[in-house]
């Protein structure tokens, strides 16, 4: 018996529907603010990564699915979407065509983290990213993007942390501070946070460590020390999430665990998913366009973890009713029963009705179970009396009624259904 790898999820046939509920609304929602679908490779050159989400990173240093290919290549699964889709936006050009550009993806990322509840090494994300636009309304357009589909999905207890963690002009003063804070607490951080102080200090703030949690909760913050700019973005987009409606939090210790983030960052922090409770995040990333090899072009985005979703919509009593399940069961009893129920159950697929139909030869009672395990309200039954007849008996399971059909009538048949459905 060979398992699953750690830290990953089949998903069943019986959850599926969930996961097709959930893309069916992010793909309507998406349609509404203008976003296109981007599909991009699962595995990318390990360069794209290191360079996009930063060397100094967990990501990088600790969590890449990294391997190398027959012919020597280094090779990362996708921890993330962003470098991707940046690397995609410029390799075709997309840019040239229009350099606003409106992109959402979805699909699986890997991570090797320690799988625990919510957390796992491969989980889906779909994420959106707008390019070259640097206006703060495009920021509060992707949050807005998220906290309606939040909304939709019937999830109410999701807080928006947001904070601003500055530009490549106001940066260098805010590491400055915070080192001269780090220099006197050197003694007491970890291993990793001592490098982190020399390599980039802003990581520090994002330190899992506990002991280090308590001595960067008396830190000072990146949002003292923002340029007057970065100050009137910020402004800009707190007045635009005001002007929405939507509420939010500002959480001057939040930093992203990704090098890439310019001025505005955010979390969507669920308070019922217990440790790993941010259920999407994202921010601005001014410089990454430019950073992978493209022009200087401003951009925003952001993800949500797909399973985490899913479990704060269970969370929350928000679970979707499961619409997959076929509707009719066609019950054949002997030979000739068989021939015209498959032939009848042909036509009423063709006419789009779930429907199914059994070839084990099963009783009518044990087809009668099986119709009610799967869920199914209709069964129509074909024994050799209604045949002669060329009729047969529709039974309503939900109502307990029943009424005699036509077999050669399969349109009727539906219609049957869908008046007992309306
Ligand atoms: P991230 O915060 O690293 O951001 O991941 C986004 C979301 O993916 C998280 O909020 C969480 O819900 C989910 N997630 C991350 N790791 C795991 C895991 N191991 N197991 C389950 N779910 C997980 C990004 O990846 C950025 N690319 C977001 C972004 C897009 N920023 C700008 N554009």
């Amino acid at each position: 018996m060979i398992n699953k790898p750690k830290g990953t999820n089949d998903i069943l046939p019986e959850e599926s529907y969930r996961w097709h509920f959930l893309e069916a609304r992010i793909r309507d929602l998406t349609a509404c603010y203008g976003y296109h679908e981007i599909r991009t490779p699962i595995f990318e050159s390990t360069e794209l990564f290191v360079r996009g989400v930063g060397d100094g990173t967990d990501i990088v240093d600790k969590e890449m699915y990294t391997f190398q290919d027959r012919s020597e290549r280094s090779l990362t699964l996708r921890p993330e979407g962003t470098a991707s889709a940046v690397r995609a936006y410029i390799e075709h050009g997309l840019h040239q065509k229009e350099e606003r550009c409106k992109l959402y993806y979805i699909g699986p990322m890997f991570r090797y983290e320690r799988p625990q509840a919510g957390r796992f090494r491969q989980h889906y994300q779909f994420g959106l990213e707008l390019y070259g636009e640097s206006s703060p309304w495009a920021d509060v357009e992707v949050i807005s993007v998220v906290s309606r589909l939040y909304a939709e999905l019937g999830l109410s207890n999701v807080i928006i942390n947001l904070n601003s963690i500055g530009c490549s002009g106001c940066r260098s003063e805010i590491r400055d501070t915070l080192r001269g804070f780090l220099e006197r607490n050197l003694e007491s951080l970890c291993e990793d946070c001592r490098r982190r102080y020399d390599k980039n200090p802003l990581r520090v703030l994002d330190c899992k460590n506990p002991q280090c949690k308590t001595i960067m909760s008396g830190s000072p913050c990146a949002i003292d020390s923002i340029c007057p700019d970065c100050r009137e973005h910020f402004e800009g987009v707190k007045h635009g999430l005001a002007l929405l409606g939507i509420q939010y939090q500002i959480n001057p210790a939040l930093v992203r665990g990704l090098d890439y983030y310019t001025r505005t960052v955010f979390e969507f922090v669920s308070t019922g998913l217990g440790a790993q409770n941010a259920v999407g995040g994202g921010g601005r990333y001014d410089n990454l366009v430019h950073e992978l090899g493209g022009p200087r072009l401003p951009a925003v985005g952001f993800s949500t973890g797909m399973e985490r979703v899913i479990l704060t919509m269970q969370n929350e009593n928000a679970d979707p009713q499961n619409t997959e399940n076929t509707e009719l069961r066609v019950i054949a009893l002997g030979k000739e029963a068989e021939e015209a129920a498959f032939r009848l159950t042909y036509d009423l697929r063709r006419l789009g009705l779930r429907t199914d139909m059994d070839f084990r030869n099963k009783s009518l009672k044990a087809q009668l179970r099986l119709t009610d395990k799967m869920n199914e309200h209709f069964a129509l039954i074909i024994g050799e009396a209604e045949i002669k007849e060329r009729a047969a008996v529709l039974k309503d399971l939900a109502a307990r009624t029943e009424s005699k059909v036509s077999l050669d009538n399969a349109e009727q048949i539906v219609k049957n259904i869908r008046g007992a459905h309306a």
